[in-house]
This record gives C-alpha cells, sequence and structure tokens, in this order.
C-alpha cells in the first residue's frame, strides 16, 4: 500500500558516547534497505532515509506532514563523501568544513544529477551537513550510504531533543529510533547558501554569524529577511516550532520586558487561563511568588545564549503537555547562538514580537 505510513518501531536505547555496535548495525542495516531511521544528531534528532531510496525519501514527508516544496538536508559522515551528492565544491565549503566540521553547519552546493530531485525538492542544490554526534557519525559510516534527514518532529511541532520527544511524535510511523537522551545544541544547524555570490546564512543555527565571519570575513550574509514575512530557506515560511497555545515575543530590556509581561499578565490572572513565561535567570519576576496559573520556565542565562538554546523546544513541548493556553517569551540577545533562539521564537510567535 503506496500511502501507508505505520509501522512497528523498534527504540533502542544507545549510549551517547559510545553507541553500541550491534544497534548501529541494526539501524543501518534498515536505513540501507529503504526504512525509516531516527537518530540523534548534537543539534536536534533527525529522522533519516537513503537518498538512494526515493520512495523512502517521500515516506519521511507523509509520515513527518511535510509540504513537498521543502528539501531535506543529506547527512554524511565524512567530507571525503561529499562528491558523491555536490557537482562543485567551491574553496569556502573547504575552509568552513576544516573550521566547523563536523558541527552544526549545513552548507548548500549544486546538486549532482545522481541525487534524486526528490531530496532537494526539485530544486538544483543540495544542503550537506555532517554531524558531530557520536551516535550519528557511526551510523553514517555503517550505512555508507548519504542519509537525508529533517527534524524528526511531526512538521510544525517543536524539533525533538529528547529521544521521548521523538517517540511522542513518531511511534508507530518509522522502523526504528535511537534513543541516546539529550542532544547538545538544541537548536537545529546553521543553513549557509554557497551558490550565489557571497555566502548567505538561510536559516541562523548552532554556528552564528560571528563565527562565519572570522573565518570568511564581512562577505558573509545575514540578511534581515530571516523572516516569516520573506523566506529564504524553503522551510523557513511555514509556522514552525510551534507549541499549541498563542505565543507572544517580547524584544527589549529584560525589566521594561517584565514590567509590560505583568500588566498584560493580569486579565489572564483574572480568566484563570493557564500562563508560562520564558525568561532568563536574571529575571525579576523569577524572584517573585507568582499566581498559581503561572509557569516560569528559565531558558538559562542572558549572558549564555546556548543555554537558552539548549533548553528552548523542551519548555515549549513542556507548555503543550501542561496545557498552557497562553506563552509570554522574553527574547534573548541577538548575539552568536542567541540569534537562532530569537529566530524559532519568532517563528513559534508567527511573527508576533512585541517591541518595547
Ligand atoms: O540541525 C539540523 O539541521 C537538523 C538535524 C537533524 O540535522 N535538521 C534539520 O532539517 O533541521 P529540517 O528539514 O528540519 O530543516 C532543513 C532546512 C529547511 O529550512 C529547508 O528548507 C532548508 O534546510 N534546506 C534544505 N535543503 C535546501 C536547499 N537545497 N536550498 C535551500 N534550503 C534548503
Ligand atoms: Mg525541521
Amino acid at each position: 500500500m503506496a500511502t501507508r505510513t505505520d509501522a512497528t518501531t523498534k527504540i533502542f536505547r544507545v549510549n551517547p558516547d559510545q553507541p553500541e555496535a550491534n544497534y548501529i548495525e541494526e539501524a543501518a542495516r534498515v536505513l540501507r534497505d529503504g526504512g525509516l531511521v531516527a537518530f540523534p544528531t548534537e543539534t536536534v534528532y533527525g529522522l533519516g532515509a537513503n537518498i538512494y531510496r526515493p520512495e523512502s525519501i517521500k515516506r519521511i514527508y507523509r509520515v513527518k506532514g511535510r509540504p513537498g516544496d521543502n528539501p531535506l538536508i543529506v547527512h554524511l559522515y565524512s567530507i571525503e563523501q561529499v562528491p558523491e551528492v555536490a557537482e562543485t565544491i567551491p574553496d569556502s565549503f573547504r575552509i568552513l568544513a576544516d573550521r566547523f566540521l563536523p558541527g552544526p553547519l549545513t552548507m548548500i552546493l549544486p546538486k549532482k544529477q545522481s541525487v534524486p530531485a526528490v531530496v532537494s525538492a526539485g530544486l538544483s542544490t543540495v544542503a550537506i551537513r555532517i554531524p558531530a554526534h557520536p551516535v550519528a557519525v557511526k551510523l553514517l559510516a555503517e550505512a555508507a550510504v548519504p542519509v537525508a534527514a529533517p527534524s524528526a518532529n511531526l512538521s510544525g511541532r517543536p524539533s525533538p531533543t529528547l529521544g521521548s520527544h521523538v517517540i511522542d511524535d513518531l511511534q508507530g510511523r518509522v522502523e526504528m529510533i535511537l534513543d541516546a537522551g539529550p542532544t547538545g545544541v538544541g537548536v537545529e544547524s546553521t543553513v549557509l547558501d554557497l551558490t550565489g555570490e557571497r555566502p548567505r546564512i538561510l536559516r541562523p543555527g548552532g554556528i552564528s554569524l560571528e563565527m562565519l565571519r572570522e573565518v570568511l570575513g564581512d562577505t558573509v550574509e545575514a540578511p534581515e529577511t530571516l523572516d516569516v514575512e520573506r523566506p529564504l530557506a524553503p522551510g523557513m515560511k511555514y509556522r514552525h516550532y510551534a507549541p499549541k497555545a498563542p505565543l507572544l515575543l517580547f524584544h527589549g530590556e529584560l525589566s521594561a520586558v517584565e514590567e509590560e509581561i505583568c500588566k498584560r499578565l493580569a486579565s489572564q490572572v483574572e480568566a484563570e487561563e493557564k500562563v508560562a513565561i520564558l525568561t532568563f535567570t536574571e529575571s525579576e519576576l523569577a524572584k517573585q511568588e507568582l499566581p498559581t496559573n503561572v509557569i516560569l520556565y528559565s531558558l538559562g542565562s542572558k549572558a549564555r545564549p546556548e543555554e537558552a538554546a539548549h533548553n528552548l523546544f523542551r519548555y515549549l513541548r513542556l507548555c503543550d503537555q501542561e496545557g498552557v493556553e497562553r506563552i509570554y517569551a522574553v527574547a534573548p540577545p541577538r548575539q552568536g547562538v542567541g540569534e537562532a533562539v530569537y529566530n524559532r521564537l519568532r517563528k513559534a510567535a508567527g511573527g508576533n514580537v512585541v517591541e518595547i
């Protein structure tokens, strides 16, 4: 049955540092044979399929409920595999690979004809990523085929940063889930287009603009339009990373932002609406006693946006689990990986940002 997406899912708890060889071998076999395997990367969990099995790639779209015009990232275990999927390899790729790979940087290059069109949703380019997580590295090496993998969530939901998130979304729909506990970075890789005149960030992520500019200089473009209105990566146009409750994002100085949140909170307290506030450890609100219908989640220190990156998606999913009806989020400073956190929050807010 061509449209069937259900499956019996094998779940393996894998040691993240020293993955068990028998689990890796079995998962690699499933991938090679055209099955779908969810696996951890250092950013978020991915849902992988062999790029040479177009039917399996199509199944990824069905299983996730992913729009057909949103291309997938091809995962490799080594730089040596790049010529298998890319038509040409510019110097900038080699320079950045030297510095940042394996790691949370995805680069777009001209696609080789031999990569099935469905992988890149018909585009002439291909997104390439060499992840650093030991489970991903071992799995990709053992599978020995390039693996297309979007984040392992149902389309529109926050990306999975725990094995349990993947199980919640995909159990019964894929052949295998490798659960190796929490991922590290917590937001997805940076997507950098190297096919234009200048390198251009299409999605901010684990490798920041500052880090890229340190290596390539100011030629790296980071368009202000990394937004819902004018998407660059096809995937950036969809409401995304979204909890069920409406989320309002506040950008500005922390104390002024929290004052504004408190004002708005009054009506929800009155209506006994369940509210979550996402803020930072420097928060004044965190020191106060809050009404019982208000939950406060601390993303970490404002000064260390890596903490917010690591925690963000887990808290967005917790909001759903707790039945939260409204979310107020404080934006992190837009520096380093803070830009990626800001971008995800802005998308979760459907573009609703209150500037204070
Ligand atoms: O960290 C990550 O990148 C994770 C892990 C699993 O590797 N993967 C991930 O994949 O976030 P996904 O499918 O959720 O997001 C891929 C993004 C989308 O915004 C998509 O539009 C963009 O990359 N993309 C993929 N191929 C592209 C291409 N050829 N040109 C432009 N954008 C592309
Ligand atoms: Mg995704």
